[in-house]
This record gives structure tokens, C-alpha cells and sequence, in this order.
């Protein structure tokens, strides 16, 4: 018999990335309601109740228990008084934060590929309340990124099953192995945490010979011209030459190159027929990220792209807790003054202190 009381409690730890956290949410109720607050949020530039709403909902997906009620709940870290409300009234208050608030249109706007929070707000500001008023206005300039958003937004919207992110290895990895026999292609991000659905496939491709990962994506890119599988293409060469690092802001955005992309997966390529493909059409557009960053940062690469908010808590926690700062290019230990290599995600665990986690464990 699972114990729901304090002592339980007590062992919940306020850093996500000490807490194994894996896809099957127990208070998916309450998390899904502060992820819609989260959200919500993201629209004004005072971070404080973003900030708490999703780290309250990390915590709750963490338990191992299903919260039955707001008592009981005083124990937890992070979860403070207007998420104990939520909790208690979780229904109406989810309800209304879902269908009264004005503010609904910019998380419509914000789900098109290539719309951020400045877009969507400039849009509402204008008055803008619909796609088809977006796409009818004379006056809105929409970037390639952001007519292939609309473009695909049917198939961008719907998500990928973890079929589907099968298939799409196969396919970058066929891609690779042609151009580029030597290198490697590993899955990251949400389906390398083991969920069952996500927006996009992520993936980190890497090479041992030195400087050649700066050629790999446009190589891979042109291969999948080829195959008339490249539907749009966004390219971000390497900066990390021009770059200190590690970064001194938080969050900040990694220098290796990258490509965001949408392509094309043919229904006949994901087992099980893939349920998302259009019949009539035989494919669907997905949504792929390629990261290539030298091999010798490879852990740092593969950790923080792995994402979650456990990515997030793990350079807080290195910041707060160790005086170290954690990146996706490097760890850096304040103290000593020094650069902390690591060969392997195991490796950059121990340097902080931290027990490892898999990375089905970091879901949170
Ligand atoms: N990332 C990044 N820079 C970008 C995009 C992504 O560094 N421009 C990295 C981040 O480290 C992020 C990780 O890629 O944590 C995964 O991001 P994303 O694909 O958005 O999220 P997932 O966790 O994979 O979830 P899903 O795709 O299902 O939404
Ligand atoms: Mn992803
Ligand atoms: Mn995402
Ligand atoms: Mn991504």
C-alpha cells in the first residue's frame, strides 16, 4: 500500500533534475491545466508566474501518487498557494481558464511553426482573431518559416506517434549512412525520453573527423532534396567559433549548426499503416530538428537537447547548488576556474553530484 501522508512528501526534492519523473503522469488533470497557465504566460515578460506554474506542474508529474485533494499537498516544494487553489477547484478554474480567457487566440496563433510570442501578439494587437483574418489581411508579412507553418499546419498540428518518429529515423539515418557513411545520427528530445507522442523528431548527428560536422546537415539536406522529401528548410550554420562559452544567460540558445526542417514520410514507411498519414495523399509533413556539434561536445549536446524541464533544473541546480554553469556546449566549475570534461552524460551527473537519471526519467 502506496503512503500518501508527509512522510512521502518529504521526499520530494525541489530540483527536477533529482527527481525520476517518467511519461506516465499520475496528475495529468492539474498538470495539463498549468501547462494551459504556463502558456498563458508566456505572453508577458514578467517570468515570475510562469516560472512557478511549471515548476509546480514538474512536481506533480513526479509523484507517484494521484492527488486527491488540496490537503496534503502543503509539503510539496514549488506548489504554492494558487496552485493548491487550482488543484482544489480544478475543474471550473481549468474550464475557465481554457474558454474565457481573451487571451485564447495567441496560443492558437503560437502553435503555427515559426509564430512566437512577439508575432502573435502583434497579431492580436491588431485585432486579428482568426487564421483566415490573418492570412486575409493585406498587411500581414508572413516569413517562409511562417507560410509553411500555415501550409502544413493540419499535419504540423497533429503531432507525431512514436511510430511515425520510427520511421523518420530511418529515414534520416538511410540519409546519413549515403552521404556520410562515418557519422552518426542518434535520436534526442521527447521521443529519446520515451514519449509515445510528440511535435517534432529531434536528432543529434555527429562525426570523429575534426571540423567536418559543419558540412554534415547541408550534405543531409541535399540529399533529401533528392529524394523529394524536403519540404522546407531553415539552416543556422555553427557559430561556436566566434562564441565565449559556456553562456553566461540562461536558456541561452546553443552556437553548433542546426537545421530545423519539415519533411515529407510516406504513409507505406511507418509500421502499422501510421493513423496520421492522409489517405488520399500517401504522406504527411513532419516537423525534424538536426543538431551537429563537434564530437567532443557530444554529452553536453545529447543532455541538453534530451530537453524537459529537467534540463532547465539541472543548470539551476548547477548554478545555484555547485557554482557551476551547464550548458549545451560545457560545464564550467566557478570555483576551480576550470572547464569539467565529460565523454559521456554519466560523466557531467558526477561532476555535479547528481545520482544519473535515464532519460525515460526525464519527463518532467
Ligand atoms: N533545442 C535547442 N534549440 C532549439 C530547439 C531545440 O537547443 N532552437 C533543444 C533544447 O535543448 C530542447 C530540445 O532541443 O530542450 C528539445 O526541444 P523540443 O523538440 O522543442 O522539445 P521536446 O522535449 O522534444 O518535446 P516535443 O518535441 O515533443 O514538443
Ligand atoms: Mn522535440
Ligand atoms: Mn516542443
Ligand atoms: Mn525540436
Amino acid at each position: 500500500q502506496m503512503r500518501t501522508g508527509p512522510a512521502q512528501q518529504s521526499t520530494v526534492c525541489p530540483y527536477a533534475c533529482q527527481r525520476r519523473t517518467t511519461t506516465a503522469n499520475k496528475n495529468k488533470r492539474f498538470t495539463d491545466a498549468l501547462e494551459v497557465l504556463v502558456e498563458y504566460h508566456e505572453l508577458t515578460e514578467i517570468e515570475g508566474p510562469r516560472v512557478a506554474y511549471s515548476r509546480a506542474a514538474s512536481v506533480l508529474k513526479s509523484l507517484p501518487w494521484t492527488i486527491e485533494s488540496m490537503g496534503g499537498t502543503e509539503a510539496l516544494p514549488c506548489v504554492g498557494e494558487k496552485t493548491r487553489t487550482l488543484i482544489q477547484v480544478t475543474g471550473w478554474y481549468y474550464s475557465y481558464i481554457v474558454l474565457n480567457i481573451s487571451d485564447q487566440e495567441y496560443i492558437l496563433f503560437t502553435s503555427v511553426f515559426g509564430v512566437g510570442p512577439k508575432t502573435a501578439d502583434k497579431w492580436y494587437r491588431r485585432g486579428l482573431r482568426s487564421f483566415s483574418q490573418i492570412l486575409a489581411d493585406p498587411d500581414v508579412q508572413l516569413n517562409r518559416m511562417q507560410q509553411n507553418g500555415f501550409l502544413h499546419y493540419t499535419d504540423l498540428s497533429r503531432g507525431l506517434s512514436a511510430a511515425e518518429a520510427r520511421a523518420v529515423e530511418a529515414v534520416v539515418g538511410e540519409t546519413v549512412r549515403t552521404v556520410a557513411p562515418n557519422a552518426r545520427v542518434v535520436l534526442t528530445g521527447g521521443f529519446r525520453r520515451g514519449k509515445e507522442f510528440g511535435h517534432d523528431v529531434d536528432f543529434i548527428v555527429t562525426t570523429a573527423e575534426p571540423g567536418r560536422e559543419n558540412s554534415l546537415l547541408p550534405l543531409i539536406m541535399g540529399r533529401l532534396e533528392e529524394q523529394g522529401l524536403l519540404l522546407f528548410q531553415a539552416h543556422h550554420p555553427s557559430t561556436l567559433a566566434l562564441k565565449k562559452i559556456p553562456c553566461r544567460r540562461f536558456e541561452a540558445m546553443d552556437y553548433y549548426s542546426k537545421c530545423f526542417l519539415i519533411l515529407k514520410l510516406e504513409g507505406s514507411r511507418v509500421q502499422g499503416g501510421g493513423q496520421a498519414v492522409p489517405a488520399g495523399r500517401g504522406w504527411r509533413a513532419v516537423r525534424v530538428d538536426l543538431v551537429a556539434p563537434p564530437i567532443e561536445r557530444f554529452a553536453f549536446t545529447q543532455l541538453g537537447w534530451t530537453g524537459s524541464k529537467f534540463e532547465r533544473d539541472l543548470r539551476r541546480f548547477a548554478r545555484v547548488e555547485r557554482n557551476m554553469l551547464l550548458d549545451n556546449h560545457a560545464l564550467f566549475d566557478k570555483a576551480k576556474n576550470q572547464f569539467l570534461a565529460a565523454v559521456t552524460e554519466k560523466d557531467i551527473f558526477a561532476h555535479l553530484g547528481l545520482e544519473y537519471m535515464e532519460p525515460w526519467q526525464r519527463n518532467a
